[in-house]
């Protein structure tokens, strides 16, 4: 088990020794696993190519400090807690024992059916314990998992599985969500209609039992995947910076990019992240209410919980089904000790009132936890007040798909807190402010681009299939440094505030969604000539998108264009990505050298009309009043 800070002396000497000697610092922590072989070097780095490797040499395999290594001291203990959808289902309940268990027949099946180190296995699936085991059977096998958030189009499902050259999909019959049953399985055949010739396998779990199409040559039940097969699976012995999986994230240009992230690190940086964000004790029943689909489940349902030997539970409905006291209905029957959710899910759970919280006895409770946005004011005071009865520490934790784990959060009792402020690095993070043009902010009481000056183990090591764009994305805007695509505010304290993206890329409900993706989808809509994508401040989703249109010609049925826009997003990317607002305009406002000024949409798009800034340098100044005279009122 890695080391738990207690106090503010721990965190200040953990912090201190961790930037004199990173390789001493981590190679304790790491030393709390179990290796099959120790590393060579703890730290190899440069971020100019960029070349990252953590342990380089050590071998492990990190099922078995998930699973095998706690089976003597808590393999009664429950490992996943799951709470289904439907309120009066029964819940299920895996010990250490029992997920050791079916982990190992599942990594069986895999192999049974051809799966060796290195393939790459997409999941498609709902929040169900054989996501979690499915993953945890990949890893033991040395396959690489890549799980796409079972909201995805067919069409952004098929992009997944040819970039990541995907030789199995695993997926369920439906999904039940709230009030809905969807149908995955048939997403997964139109995605297959699409050019995903390395898929041989398509595992499908039966999870509601209703119908769906089945091809003989390619489609295999799960459960006869796994019938007959032996109990227990030799773990394959893995490098540390062999890949565990790929996530495939948006970014300001182009379609998705696989994430990838390696063994060893990612194990200890998610462990000693878990423990000690969220002050992990052995009794206590932490929930997480992300989807496994997001890179929060993958690090904090899955494998920081697991690594440390906690009780992690697993949610498959939503927050306000069958009503908005959901969440605290499900905290008050499990006595869930530490909460972390998004601010997308507080703001709408504040919009329903406080008589919903009140209800449920909620003193179980010790720490509540958000990601994934910028956290307003407004939505930090009532998750303290009304929840947390202004007596439990609330932990903003910052951090990003390549990041692998938390990078800057508060640490609950130990450090101090200030609403809305993400706060002071964890031990082994080196944050730093610099301007546009790359130089270093010193003071205090500043806002500038926020970077990260020195490698964690938990960092993303490349992109799949293209390393370059990893260069390019992550490391070549500033020399010698990680650039995160934020912009932060530090206080005279040092603590920091994200403030949100700088780069074209919306934070929508804490989704991540490129720009870029969602221009080219309407593009691709009959009688769109081009179109430009902006955020706007949403009461409930943060952002909202907001898409400013140019027609061919006149549009006779105003509604059923836009609604045709809305569907071919749906279909090219998947509901998340829906525009809240279209306007249909003459032009966009672009400069000499034809690039659109965003900054000018940007402000059309929250109101601020009387504040667009300069234009004169534009090509086409004058469609910007056009623009404006036409901006419906929100
Ligand atoms: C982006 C990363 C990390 C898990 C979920 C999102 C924003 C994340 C916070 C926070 C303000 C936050 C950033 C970041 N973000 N956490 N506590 N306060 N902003 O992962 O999809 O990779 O998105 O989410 O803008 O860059 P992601």
């Amino acid at each position: 088990m890695v080391t738990q800070m207690k106090t503010l002396e721990d965190y200040k000497n953990a912090y201190k020794k961790s930037v004199e000697n990173p390789e001493e610092f981590w190679a304790e922590q790491a030393g709390n696993f179990t290796w099959k072989q120790k590393w060579d070097k703890v730290l190899d780095w440069n971020f100019k190519e960029p070349n990252i490797k953590w342990f380089e040499g050590g071998k492990l395999n990190i099922t078995e400090n998930c699973l095998d290594r706690h089976l003597e001291e808590r393999g009664d203990k429950t490992a996943i807690l799951w709470v289904p959808n439907e309120p009066d289902a029964d819940d299920r309940k895996f010990t250490y024992k029992e997920l050791y268990t079916e982990v190992n027949k599942f990594a069986n099946g895999l192999k049974k059916k051809g799966i060796k180190k290195g393939d790459r296995v997409i999941f498609y699936m709902p929040m169900i314990p054989e996501l979690a085991i499915g993953m945890l059977a990949c890893a033991r096998i040395g396959a690489i998992h890549s799980i796409v958030f079972a909201g995805f189009s067919a069409q952004s499902l098929a992009d997944r599985i040819i970039d990541a050259q995907a030789k199995m999909v695993i997926c369920s019959d439906y999904n039940k969500r709230g009030a809905k049953n969807i149908p995955v399985k048939k997403v997964v055949d139109d995605a297959l209609k699409m050019g995903c010739d390395s898929i041989d396998t398509v595992v499908v779990h039966k999870n509601t039992g209703g119908d769906i199409e089945w091809n003989d040559n390619i489609d295999l039940y799960l459960h006869d995947m796994l019938d007959g097969v032996e109990d227990f699976c030799e773990p394959e012995v893995m490098d540390a910076e062999d890949p565990l999986f790929i996530l495939y994230t948006s970014g300001s240009t182009g379609k998705p990019k696989g994430v990838v992230h390696t063994t060893g690190g990612y194990m200890i940086y998610t462990a000693y992240t878990f423990k000690n964000v969220f002050q992990y004790q052995e009794k206590d029943i932490y929930w997480c209410t992300a989807d496994i689909g997001w890179i929060t489940g993958h690090s904090y349902i899955v494998y920081g919980p697991l690594l440390e030997g906690a009780t992690t539970m697993m949610f498959e409905g939503v927050p306000t089904y069958p009503d908005a006291g959901r969440f605290w209905e499900i905290v008050e029957k499990y006595k869930v000790n530490q909460f972390y959710t998004a601010p997308t899910a507080i703001r709408a759970l504040m919009a329903q009132g406080n008589e919903y919280v009140d209800k449920y006895d909620l003193s179980s409770l010790k720490v509540l936890g958000t990601v994934g946005e910028p956290i307003n004011d407004e939505a930090w005071y009532w998750y303290y007040d009304v929840v947390g009865k202004r007596s439990k520490p609330i932990v903003d934790t910052w951090w990003q798909t390549e990041t692998g784990g938390i990078l800057i959060s508060p640490l609950p009792c130990i450090t101090d807190m200030r609403p809305t402020y993400a706060s002071y690095p964890l031990p082994g993070v080196q944050p730093i402010l610099v301007d546009p043009e790359g130089n270093l902010i010193e003071e205090n009481g500043v806002e500038g681009l926020l970077c990260i000056k020195y490698p964690w183990p938990g960092m993303l090591r490349t992109t799949w299939g293209d390393h370059e764009r990893c260069r390019q994305t992550y490391f070549s805007a500033f020399p010698d440094l990680y650039f995160t695509g934020d912009g932060a505010r530090r206080d005279e304290d040092g603590r920091y505030r994200i403030i949100g993206r700088v780069d074209d890329v919306l934070n929508v409900s804490g989704h991540r969604i490129g720009t870029a993706e969602v221009e080219n989808a309407i593009n691709t809509a009959p009688g769109v000539v081009e179109s430009a994508v902006v955020g706007y401040p949403h009461d409930i989703k943060g952002q909202g998108i907001y898409a400013f249109v140019i027609t061919k010609g006149q549009v006779d049925d105003e509604n059923a264009f836009k609604k045709q826009i809305i569907d071919m997003v749906r279909v090219e990317i998947g509901p998340i990505a829906k525009p809240d607002i279209i306007q249909l305009v003459p032009g966009l406002p672009k400069t000499r050298s034809g690039k659109i000024m965003r900054r000018i949409l940007r402000k059309i798009a929250s109101g601020d009309m009387s504040n667009v800034g300069d234009i004169s340098t534009l090509l086409n100044p004058e469609v910007v009043e056009e623009i404006k005279k036409s901006a419906p009122t929100l």
